[in-house]
């Protein structure tokens, strides 16, 4: 990484809240989504990765554990300081903690726009295209991996908690990147 700049492995509520704020800079002033929907309630369970440069925040990148399986997600760069390597070392730093856990499949709801970086970065599109949040997205996963996968069937299998439980934990079933 150039001088000044670095990537962490969240620690604490207030390098979380830099994330967030990263988040809102993307996805709602950006992309107009709304902020309730980034919000989902995954954050306090999730592998977050910050990327600062010169202390300030400017990108973040979250996984998702479930058993053996990591959900990509939130994945996010200022737009001043987009195609400089940053992506790739936010999903390499969640993904080195994630392994730590024994995670060893990764998916992701990917926008559109987005397949290129992921392509590039080893996954391969599943599936039909959708729309989420008015914006059109894909399944990706990490080459590899499991095909056919059944996400609730491996949640239940793996932890017996279901969509349906996470729900009524206030999680939202929104799944956009
Ligand atoms: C997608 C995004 C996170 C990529 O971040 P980034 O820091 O620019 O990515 P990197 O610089 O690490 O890119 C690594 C490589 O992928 C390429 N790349 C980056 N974004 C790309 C895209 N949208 N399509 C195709 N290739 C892309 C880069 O050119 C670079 O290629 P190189 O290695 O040949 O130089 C960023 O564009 C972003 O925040 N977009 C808005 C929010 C969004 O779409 N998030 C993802 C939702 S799934």
């Amino acid at each position: 990484m150039k001088p000044g700049r670095e990537v962490i492995v969240c620690r604490n509520e207030s390098e979380i809240a830099d994330c967030l704020q990263v988040r809102r800079g993307v996805f709602t002033v950006e992309q107009g989504i709304d902020a309730a929907e980034d919000l989902d309630g995954k954050d306090s369970r999730a592998v977050h990765a910050l990327a600062r440069v010169d202390g300030k925040p400017v990108g973040t990148a979250r996984v998702v554990i479930e058993g053996k399986t990591g959900r990509v997600g939130r994945v996010a760069v200022l737009r001043q300081w987009r195609k400089q390597g940053i992506d790739v070392a936010l999903i390499e730093a969640v993904k080195k903690e994630a392994r730590k856990r024994r995670v060893t499949e990764y998916i992701l709801d990917a926008q559109i726009s987005a397949t290129g970086f992921y392509e590039k970065i080893g996954y391969v599109k599943t599936g039909r295209e959708f729309m989420e949040v008015g914006i059109p997205h894909i399944k990706m996963q990490k080459k590899g991996e499991l095909n056919g996968f059944e996400e609730q069937s491996f949640a239940q299998t793996q932890q017996g908690t279901t969509q349906d439980t996470r729900a009524e934990q206030g999680e939202s079933k929104t799944a956009f990147c």
